[in-house]
């Protein structure tokens, strides 16, 4: 009974969750416009975005050791909006976090790099939690969302370890360790093809000059 009400009130919270993704949306796509003209390629390939289900919103709290109500979603859980941002390379990234760090209208409250230091399963990716303005119609309010920023490599591993894994573990160690070298792998590549593509843009640039 407590649930339901719960759910009501979520279902009038949600605009501001929404409307919150849009701004963040808007935001990154000024970016994306700006960071073009920097670089002589397009450093983000594309944009993810989505807004947590209130199932795993009530996991979540769950798994925290909360009730479900209002109030402590708005305490305890800030990546109902989520946006995941693919970039080409390793630098681009971290350009991109420059620029995010730097955002009149974004407030970075926490940064955490799973590149530079990988998580236990393989997993690499820079997260930062953000702080939103959202202008509704009566009301300005400020919502929490979680970026994403990796590589397409760093990308094709999560994406396939979040298939296969789910929030579970693997069902053998061995699988987890497979996993994890495969990780490195795929850095290895990633890290090699960026060079290979900046020596390639800097003969470029050579021969024009010329
Ligand atoms: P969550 O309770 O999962 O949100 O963890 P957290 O709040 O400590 O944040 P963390 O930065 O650890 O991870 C948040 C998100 O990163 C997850 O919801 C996943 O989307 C992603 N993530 C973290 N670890 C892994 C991993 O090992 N594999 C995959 N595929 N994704 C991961
Ligand atoms: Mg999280």
């Amino acid at each position: 009974m407590g649930m339901d009400i719960e759910i009501m009130k979520l279902n009038s919270e949600m605009i501001k969750y929404t409307s919150a993704l849009k701004v963040l949306e808007t935001q990154l796509e000024i970016i994306n416009d700006t960071f073009k003209y920097t670089k002589s390629y397009n450093p983000i390939e594309h944009i993810k975005t989505r807004i947590k289900t209130v199932d795993s919103i009530k996991k979540k709290l769950k798994k925290k050791g909360y009730r479900f109500t209002v109030k402590n979603i708005e305490e305890h859980i800030n990546d109902i909006v989520g946006v995941r941002v693919i970039c080409s390379f390793e630098d681009d990234v971290y350009d991109l976090v420059d620029i995010i760090r730097k955002s009149e209208i974004l407030t970075v409250v926490k940064e955490k790099d799973y590149i530079k230091t990988p998580k236990p399963t393989g997993y690499r990716s820079y997260h930062m939690i953000v702080k939103v303005p959202v202008p509704l119609i009566n009301d300005n309010v400020e919502i929490y969302a979680e970026i994403q920023i990796r590589t397409l490599a760093m990308d094709l591993w999560a994406s396939l370890d979040h298939k296969l894994n789910y929030k579970s573990d693997y069902t053998t160690k061995r699988i987890a360790n497979k996993m994890y070298k495969i990780s490195n792998e795929l850095f290895k590549i990633d890290e090699e093809m960026s060079k290979t593509l900046k020596l390639e843009n800097k003969i470029k640039k050579q021969t024009k000059k010329k």
